[in-house]
């Protein structure tokens, strides 16, 4: 594990409150994002067998579905109860992103689908970057997701509360900074504009940048349904946001309205 310090919100909220196994398997717009970032994902693969390395991967969710598409998956988490879950996946090590124990040059794919989530400081954004450069090969992808600048403020429309003073200030304070300190519910994070993130992957020396709404414009529309009373999104609700996402993507003005943004970049030759 590396020696880097990473924020106690993050331990404190992988290691004891979240369940990042279920998380894109139960609720609506989580398995909107797995069946997105699976189909984006599939789309700049390399075939298989390739070696994919998951940085982030927590529990292994998407490693799952990589190994079973005939990938050769590492995933690295500085979890341990991720990794521990992880290791019945694929082979799991403690890491952090900036500080890569990989060698260079590799693997085909390096991931990072989560770890920038939780890092505010821009130098250490280009840290984590500039290391899955450096563990892949000449050629090879990378591909990185991000939280929405304004991912906040649709979901929280979807509680029924965002007129309430807290919850309105709160939210108010993210728009404006692009930063949540980790005080309650969710850990420090900082939140992407599509053009940022695309910026930081050019900057990290990554080519052909391109950057995806994941979920699309409609995810608050079918979190609603499963958060206020009633019977809950029905599967049409769910299929047809899915073809809002996928419409949505020539069109980069509906970037700003998906909850996760994936960029996916070459690594020079
Ligand atoms: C929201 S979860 C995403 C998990 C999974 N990749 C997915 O897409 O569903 C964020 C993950 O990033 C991990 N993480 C947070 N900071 C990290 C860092 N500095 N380096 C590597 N992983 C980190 C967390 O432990 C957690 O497993």
């Amino acid at each position: 594990m590396s020696n880097l310090e990473l924020d106690a919100s993050v331990m404190r909220f992988y290691g004891e409150t979240a369940n990042e196994d279920s998380r894109l398997r139960v609720s609506a717009d989580g398995r909107m994002e797995l069946v997105r970032t699976q189909e984006l994902l599939r789309r700049f693969l390399p075939p298989a067998p390739a070696r994919v390395l998951d940085v982030g991967g927590a529990t292994g969710v998407h490693a799952e579905w990589l190994v079973k598409d005939g990938y050769e998956v590492t995933l690295v988490d500085p979890v341990p109860r991720h990794v521990e879950s992880a290791s019945a996946v694929c082979s799991a090590v403690l890491g952090d992103a900036r500080d890569l124990r990989e060698p260079d040059s590799s693997f085909d794919v390096v991931q990072l689908l989560g770890p920038l989530y939780h890092l505010p400081d821009p130098a250490d954004r280009a840290k984590a970057l500039s290391e899955a450069c450096r563990v892949v090969k000449p050629g090879g992808l990378v591909a990185a997701a991000a939280i929405n600048r304004y991912a906040s403020l649709f979901e929280h429309v979807t509680y029924a509360h965002l007129h309430k003073e807290r919850i309105h200030d709160s939210v108010s304070k993210i728009l404006e900074t692009a930063t949540y300190d980790g005080v309650r519910g969710f850990t420090v994070s900082y939140f992407h504009r599509a053009e940022e993130l695309v910026a930081e992957l050019v900057a990290a020396g990554l080519t052909g940048v391109q950057v995806f709404g994941i979920e699309g414009p409609a995810w608050s529309l079918v979190k609603a349904a499963e958060q206020q009373p009633g019977e809950g999104p029905t599967d049409d609700l769910i299929a047809s946001a899915l073809a809002a996402a996928r419409m949505a993507e020539p069109y980069p003005e509906l970037l700003a309205a998906s909850s996760h943004l994936l960029a996916v970049g070459t690594a020079p030759d």
